[in-house]
C-alpha cells in the first residue's frame, strides 16, 4: 500500500516525454504489458492516501488489464498539485484523470475547455439519481456534466483533545466565537498551545471558518453573490475575530496532518480542519494515527456554526486528450460506483457523495456528518474550490498570507474585496 507520490521534477520529467499521443506505457510497477493510467491527485500524506488506496485496490480487482499509477503530488489541499496540474494542461499532456472540486473550481476547467463531458457515463450507470441534484449542477455547465463526485467534505469542524480542554477547566466545546476565545484564553494559561495551525492555506481554512461563524450562513453565502459587500461592518467584526483567534496560534507547521496531531498528541487544544482529520486521527497506524474517538480526540461545528455544512466535493474528472482515456473511463465508473465510493470515504473521513451507500459502514464521527449533511444549511468552502475560482483563491491566499505577518485588517479586507470585485461573476 505504498503512495508513489512522485516530485515535481519526476512528473514534469513524465508530461514532457509524454506527449499525449501514445497509448499508455507498461506500468513502473512491473504490470507487464498492462495499460497503466495515470490518476493525478494530491493524497499522498498520512491519512490521505488509505482511501485512494481503497479503491485502487477495487480498481485493479475489476480491471485486470489496468495499473493504476498514481501520480499523486503531496502537499495538503493540492496547492502544489494544482500548480502542475495548470502547466501540464497548458502543455496539452494531462494526466489520464484528475482530481478537482465541485463548484467554481470545476467550472473553471469547464470554461478553459480542459474537459470532456460525462453524460453518455452518467446516463449508462443511471448517475443522475444517484448523486445530490445541488451537487450535479456544480459540476455541469448547460446540462453537460463533467466529473464523477466521490464524496462530501466538511471544512467547518473543530477538533479538540478532551483532556486539554478539563485541565484548563473548559466544560466543552465552544459554540460561539466569544466562547472559543475564553477557553484558548483558559488553555493558554495552563501553558498548552491553544489553537495549531499548518502551511498558509490552513490559515484560509481557519478564515471560511470564522466568517461562516461570524456572519452566519445567509451572510457568508451572500458574499459570493454579484455585488457582494465586502467593505461591511460584519466582515469587518469577522476579520477582528479572525485577527483575535490567530494570536492564539502555535507556530505554523508544515502541513495540516502535523497541526492535527498537535491535538491528538495533547499538545494543543483546537484545531480548525476539514473532516479529513478524522480518517488520520482514527485510520490505524501506517495511514492514520490510530487514536480513540471521544479520548484522544473530539469534534463540534466551529464556533458559531451549528446548523451549517461547510461542504466541498472531491471530483474526478475525463481531460481532453488523455493518453489512456479507455482507462481513465473505467476508473471514473469505479468512483462512480456504491462499492467504490464504500470502500473509500470510510477512509478518507468523508461521507459518500451517493445516495444509496451503505449507511453502516458511516460510524463515529462519519454517523454524525451523514446526519448534519441531511439536515444542516450549506455553505460552500473557500480554500476547497466550492464558492471562489483558482485566480479568486488565489488573492484570498495572497491576502491571508500578507495577513498571517501584518495583522493589519483593514488591508485585509481592503485586498479581500478587491479580490471579489475583480472576480464574482
Ligand atoms: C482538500 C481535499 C480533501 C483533502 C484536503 C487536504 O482540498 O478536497 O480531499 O485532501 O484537501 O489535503
Amino acid at each position: 500500500m505504498t503512495a508513489a507520490a512522485i516530485t515535481m521534477a519526476s512528473v514534469l520529467s513524465l508530461s514532457a516525454c509524454g506527449g499525449g499521443e501514445q497509448a499508455a506505457q507498461p506500468s513502473a510497477s512491473g504490470g507487464g504489458d498492462k495499460q497503466q493510467v495515470e490518476v493525478f491527485s494530491w493524497w499522498t500524506g498520512p491519512g490521505e492516501a488509505d482511501g485512494l488506496q481503497a479503491m485502487r485496490k477495487i480498481f485493479e480487482q475489476q480491471n485486470p488489464t489496468l495499473t493504476f499509477f498514481d501520480a499523486a503530488v503531496a502537499g495538503g489541499s493540492g496547492d502544489k498539485a494544482k500548480a502542475l496540474l495548470q502547466s501540464k494542461l497548458q502543455a496539452d499532456t494531462p494526466p489520464d484523470t484528475f482530481q478537482g472540486h465541485a463548484g467554481a473550481e470545476l467550472q473553471g476547467y469547464i470554461k478553459a475547455g480542459d474537459l470532456e463531458e460525462l453524460n453518455s457515463i452518467y446516463d449508462e450507470l443511471k448517475l443522475r439519481e444517484a448523486f445530490p441534484e445541488q451537487l450535479v449542477e456544480q459540476i455541469s455547465v448547460d446540462g453537460k456534466i463533467y466529473s464523477v463526485p466521490v464524496n462530501i467534505h466538511r471544512s467547518n469542524v473543530l477538533w479538540f483533545n478532551p483532556t486539554v480542554l478539563k485541565d484548563a477547566g473548559v466544560a466543552g466545546a465552544p459554540k460561539s466565537i466569544d466562547e472559543f476565545v475564553a477557553a484558548m484564553e483558559k488553555v493558554k494559561a495552563k501553558g498548552k498551545i491553544p489553537l495549531s495551525i499548518g502551511s498558509e492555506w490552513t490559515v484560509t481554512h481557519l478564515l471560511e471558518s470564522v466568517l461562516l461563524g461570524s456572519l452566519g450562513t445567509d451572510g457568508y453565502n451572500a458574499l459570493f453573490k454579484a455585488g457582494a459587500d465586502w467593505n461591511s461592518a460584519e466582515v469587518t467584526k469577522a476579520l477582528e475575530s479572525f485577527k483575535t483567534i490567530l494570536s492564539y496560534a502555535g507556530d505554523p507547521q508544515d502541513d495540516w496532518q502535523p497541526a492535527a496531531k498537535q491535538v491528538a498528541d495533547g499538545e494543543a487544544a483546537f484545531n480548525i480542519m476539514g473532516d479529513w482529520a478524522y480518517g488520520y486521527f482514527h485510520n490505524p497506524p501506517e495511514g492514520g494515527l490510530g487514536k480513540t474517538s471521544k479520548t484522544d480526540f473530539d469534534w463540534a461545528p466551529s464556533p458559531g456554526t451549528e446548523g451549517s455544512y461547510l461542504w466541498l466535493s472531491d471530483s474526478f474528472t475525463l481531460p481532453k486528450g488523455a493518453k489512456n482515456r479507455d482507462g481513465a473511463v473505467a476508473w471514473l465508473k469505479v468512483a462512480a460506483s456504491k462499492e467504490g465510493q464504500d470502500a473509500f470515504n470510510p477512509l478518507k473521513g468523508s461521507i459518500p457523495a451517493r445516495k444509496d451507500a451503505d449507511q453502516s459502514l458511516y460510524t463515529d464521527y462519519l454517523a454524525d456528518a451523514l446526519k448534519d449533511w441531511a439536515s444542516n444549511k450549506l455553505a460552500g468552502s473557500i480554500q476547497h474550490g466550492v464558492a471562489v475560482n483558482q485566480p479568486w483563491l488565489a488573492s484570498i491566499n495572497e491576502a491571508v498570507g500578507l495577513f498571517i505577518g501584518t495583522k493589519d485588517v483593514a488591508a485585509l479586507q481592503k485586498a479581500l474585496a478587491d479580490a471579489a470585485t475583480a472576480n464574482a461573476q
